[in-house]
């Protein structure tokens, strides 16, 4: 029995769940969602996963663009976990619409609750040491579920959430492209190039042993929860300033940004 995860990962939650559901189903293939689709193709397969994070209500587009391009068997049991930390959105209607197209439908659907990534607009919350615990239950919870090939029906957005979904995400959607323009590093950058390889949009190249950001980033945040000098530094774009603003103010967090990756993902996992 051939059985394949893809995997669309910037700090870890995600890679982290396809890893134990891997295991728990034993000989599992996982995949990045960085790979070529037409040379990792899962026609052949009979369970295929896909596991990845929620970014602005959706799933991020490499992944799209990925499930769009790959060739799947639709009798297969098809899985998806998607990681969040609040809001989900339109990602599991977003994949059931890629699947559909090619005959094909979601078995099993999960959320998953993880830390929040979005470094650069807010810290990470709820903490480490409370949230990393919960996670590894509800994903051994999952695994098993997915183990023994349980149906699940695909979470839908809420009423509310399709209501303001245009009013709140065109200011993220309009400089989607623009992210990374606001990434440079300081004096401590090695030019190690850990950022350019954990990057799931291959965005980062190397010029003068320094990165370049070439615009095709999803705002992930891997290069700069990464980098092993800390030498990645960011502006923070004004619609993320807002977000980051509201969320400290409504959860009561610290003003600090701070890196967060999970803490059982190295940057080795993502390479
Ligand atoms: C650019 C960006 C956008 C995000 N958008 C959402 C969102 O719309 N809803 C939500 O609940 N979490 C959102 N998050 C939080 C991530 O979905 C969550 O932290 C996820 O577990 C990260 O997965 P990863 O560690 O595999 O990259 C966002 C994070 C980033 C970096």
């Amino acid at each position: 029995m051939k059985k394949v995860i893809y995997y669309f990962s910037g700090t870890g939650n995600s890679l982290r769940a396809a890893k134990v559901i891997a295991q728990k189903l034993g000989d599992t293939q996982i995949i990045s969602v960085r790979c070529d689709p037409q040379t990792v193709s899962a026609e052949e397969a009979d369970i295929i996963g896909f596991v990845c994070p929620v970014y602005e209500w959706d799933i991020p587009g490499a992944m799209k663009t990925f499930v769009a391009n790959l060739k799947i068997n639709p009798k297969a049991y098809i899985f998806m976990v998607a990681t969040y930390i609040l809001i989900h959105g339109k990602s599991f209607e977003t994949m059931e619409e890629l699947l559909s197209s090619k005959g094909a439908h979601l078995s099993y659907s999960r959320p998953l609750r993880c830390v929040a990534s979005q470094c650069i607009a807010y810290p990470p919350f709820p903490p480490e040491k409370l949230m990393i615990p919960i996670m590894e239950k509800n994903m051994k919870k999952i695994s098993q579920e997915i183990q023994n090939k349980k149906q699940r029906p695909f979470p839908r957005m809420s009423f509310i959430t399709k209501k303001l979904y245009p009013k709140v995400m065109t200011p993220y959607m309009e400089i989607e492209t623009e992210y990374d323009k606001g990434f440079y590093t300081d004096q401590r950058c090695t030019g190690c190039a850990t950022c350019a390889k954990v990057c799931p949009t291959k965005n980062i190249t190397l010029q003068q042993n320094r990165p370049v950001w070439n615009h095709r980033c999803h705002g992930c945040n891997a290069c700069v929860a990464y980098c092993p000098t800390k030498a990645i530094q960011f502006r923070t774009p004004e619609a993320h300033k807002q977000l980051g603003t509201f969320i400290i103010k409504l959860l009561r967090l610290p003003e600090k940004r701070k890196r967060y990756h999970h803490p059982y993902i190295k940057a080795k996992d993502l390479m």
